[in-house]
């Protein structure tokens, strides 16, 4: 298959799966306030979790689902809770005190739109909300055991360990020498603050679906591998004046930030995306599936190396 038709595919399934999510989004903002008037706070939820987004980490987990099932509607919860938890993650991190970014998928930033308290609370209770789908409407198709698993390896994936210490790792090296090795912070902080998620809508579908023991390591080496490819491939889009990103792009350099082309440079962390892309699909090769069943997954790794917006 040519390039070009594996972009075709991957943009079909994109494109006729973004409605089907952002139906399922409206719908659980809209329940989650069933009984007042809009009000404020569900205005700055809604204004940053429904429009313009890549919706990558749903895609994802839909395509990592596709592995086991076709039951599109079982895994939707995840899908929607995970895309709430992205935008939590997104709106603090454009805060004043965190990034002080004023662009976020082509709009105002939540903090500049509504205001800076409103942003905080917006981005609590989408996470908030985003467990209580997950408690509430995770369907029986999956045991009442592993829908627990599942919800605990996504708090592990967003704590200390996970998205927020990735992010207080970027806090404390931007615009400061670090003490450790900078090359093995840098991975580690990456694998955590946005690594870690997208490691989740892989890994937490196999558990659901209760993948064996074999299936789950190849998935989490994939995942961890296109996790890393997905920051990697993010920094150097914002040292790239052609790229459409809907975001404010220069902001690494100009806030003297620990990225990948800060400590290696253009040329090498290029090198070091098409190493991780490599590596994502070795390990997707590893898996004992039909190739048919493997194609989305695939289709995500060109995605991410290629992506311009
Ligand atoms: C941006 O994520 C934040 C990072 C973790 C680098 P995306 O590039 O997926 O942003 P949206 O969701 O499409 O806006
Ligand atoms: C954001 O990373 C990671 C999380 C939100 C957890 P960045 O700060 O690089 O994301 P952008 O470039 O603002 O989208
Ligand atoms: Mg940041
Ligand atoms: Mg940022
Ligand atoms: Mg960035």
């Amino acid at each position: 298959m040519t390039t070009k038709a594996i972009a075709s595919r991957f943009t079909d399934f994109c494109t006729q799966t973004r409605p089907i999510i952002n139906q399922a989004l409206a719908k659980y903002l809209h329940a989650a306030y069933p009984f007042q008037a809009q009000n404020r706070l569900q205005e700055a939820m809604t204004y940053s979790s429904i429009g313009t987004s890549k919706q990558y980490r749903p895609l994802l987990t839909i395509a990592a689902h596709k592995l086991f099932s076709d039951q599109l509607h079982t895994i939707m919860p995840l899908a929607c809770a995970i895309e709430m938890i992205h935008s939590y993650s997104l709106i603090h991190d454009d805060l004043p005190a965190m990034d002080n970014d004023v662009l976020r998928r082509g709009k105002p930033t939540c903090h500049i739109k509504y205001d800076e308290a409103t942003a905080i609370l917006a981005g609590d209770t989408l996470q908030c909300l985003a467990f209580e789908i997950l408690a509430k409407d995770l369907p029986h198709t999956f045991s009442p055991q592993d829908c627990l698993t599942a919800i605990i390896y996504l708090c592990k994936t967003l704590g200390v360990d996970g998205m927020a210490g990735g992010q207080q790792m970027d806090l404390d090296a931007t615009n400061k020498k670090i003490t450790d090795d900078p090359k093995d912070y840098l991975t580690h902080m990456h694998q955590l603050k946005t690594g870690a998620l997208i490691r989740s809508c892989i890994v937490i579908p196999a558990i659901l679906n209760e993948a064996d023991a074999d299936t789950q390591k190849h998935l989490t080496d994939f995942a961890t591998h296109l996790g890393l490819l997905f920051q990697i491939a993010d920094d150097i889009l914002d040292e790239s004046p052609t790229a459409d990103l809907g975001k404010t792009t220069g902001k690494d350099s100009s806030q003297n930030k620990l990225t990948y082309i800060q400590l290696y440079g253009m040329d090498t962390a290029k090198i070091m995306a098409k190493t991780e892309a490599n590596a994502a699909k070795h390990a997707l090769s590893q898996l004992k599936k039909p190739s048919e069943s493997l194609i989305y997954l695939n289709d995500f790794v060109d995605f991410t190396i290629h992506r311009n917006s």
